[in-house]
């Protein structure tokens, strides 16, 4: 027997990716799942494409039947893990896929979420270049994860190593993002449904209110200790997954890409799972999906006086449920790889 996972929320998409990935781990091993309107259903019934764990029967999302694994995943929605995560012993393994954990400031969390703020666990990016470079040190010795938003990952990893070396301002950050519906749950919101979205692009949470707009200005921070200010539009497309993010940002004086493009080099030149493709080339959501990976492109546009950073990921993957096992493989002394596909899909 490996080590032994429940996984909450698990009829979900972020859930169904845990199973999907951890049916492929080495080391872990899905025992329980649970949910709330398939309880008592079967994972065969409710996510067809997951044969191995097809047998398993959703339970109540409680803490009694999620107490007694080895490690915990949580993928509910936001303000439920909270509760629940708080009952489960201190030595269980916990990442929270939600939003429950994720924010530091209490002032952030009231301004973007309803409900009670729970305080911030070990964020689940290991690659975001903090300037103390303490990340993967404290998610080897935590047992709380609180894993990223799919945008604020894509996001905070484009523009972190420009912030951090001082090439752009700050103040003046824009990312718009066309993001595919799954990223929204398995939800029946009207804008989310075929009829609407086959055939158009939405924009949506326009203005400066999607809640993943603290946590990007969050991980920045972190990063430069200057929280910024960016102006953040995501736009639905008929895609059923993944993100394409244009970031730009304007550029202080005297620098060039090729000073850039080191400083890109240095933050993820030793990163299995971000990869910055060579001048000129720029990433396409297809090239992610299905796999853990962050592909970069970046260029600098002079009339402008814009750094431009286009970044794509799988939400479901490097965007939750990869960040998610990558994080608990190293906060359980595993391969920090194990278990996570490198390799997209195509066509
Ligand atoms: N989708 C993404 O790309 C993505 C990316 C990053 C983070 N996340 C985060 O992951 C979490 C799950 O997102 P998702 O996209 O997987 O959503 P989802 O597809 O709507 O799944 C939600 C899951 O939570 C369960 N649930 C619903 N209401 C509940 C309640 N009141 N109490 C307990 N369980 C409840 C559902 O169970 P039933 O199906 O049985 O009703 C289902 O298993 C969210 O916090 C989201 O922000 C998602």
């Amino acid at each position: 027997m490996g080590i032994r996972v429940a996984v909450a929320g698990a009829s979900g998409y972020a859930g169904g990716e845990l199973l999907r990935l951890i049916a492929g781990h080495p080391d872990l091993e899905v025992v329980t799942v649970t949910g709330h309107s398939t309880v008592g259903r079967t994972v065969g019934e409710v996510q067809p494409h997951l044969a191995t764990y097809a047998d398993l029967t959703f339970q109540d999302t409680t803490s009694e039947v999620l107490a007694g694994h080895d490690v915990v995943f949580l993928a509910l929605p936001h303000g439920q893990s909270g509760s629940i995560a708080a009952q489960l012993p201190d030595d269980v393994l916990v990442v929270d896929a939600g939003a429950d954990h994720r924010l530091t400031s209490e002032d952030d969390w009231r301004a973007f979420y309803p409900g009670q703020w729970h305080g911030a666990w070990t964020y689940g990016v290991p690659e975001l270049p903090t300037a103390d470079g303490k990340l993967r040190t404290d998610l080897a010795t935590t047992r709380r994860i609180a894993a990223p938003g799919c945008n604020a990952s894509a996001v905070s990893l484009a523009l972190a190593p420009a912030v951090a070396a001082g090439f752009v301002e700050p103040e003046d950050l824009v990312a718009v993002l066309a993001v595919g519906p799954s990223g929204a749950g398995r939800s029946t919101r009207p804008d989310l449904s075929a009829s609407e979205l086959l055939g158009s692009a939405n924009a949506y949470a326009v203005g400066g209110t999607h809640r993943h707009t603290p946590e990007i200005l969050q991980n920045l921070a972190l990063v430069t200790g200057v929280r910024g200010s960016i102006s953040f539009t995501p736009v639905l497309v008929p895609m059923a997954r993944g993100i394409l993010a244009t970031c730009t940002a304007t550029l202080t004086p005297d620098v060039d890409e090729r000073e850039i493009r080191a400083v890109y080099a240095e933050a993820y030149g030793g990163e299995r799972f971000v990869r910055l493709l060579p001048a000129g080339r720029f990433p396409a959501v297809e090239h992610t999906i299905g796999a853990n990976t962050l592909l970069l492109g970046l260029a600098v546009d002079t009339a402008a006086n814009r750094l431009v950073v286009v970044a794509a990921l799988d939400n479901l993957v490097k965007g939750t449920a990869g960040a998610a096992i990558q994080s608990a493989n190293l906060a359980l002394g595993l391969p920090e790889a194990a278990g996570l596909p490198i390799d997209g899909t195509a066509p």
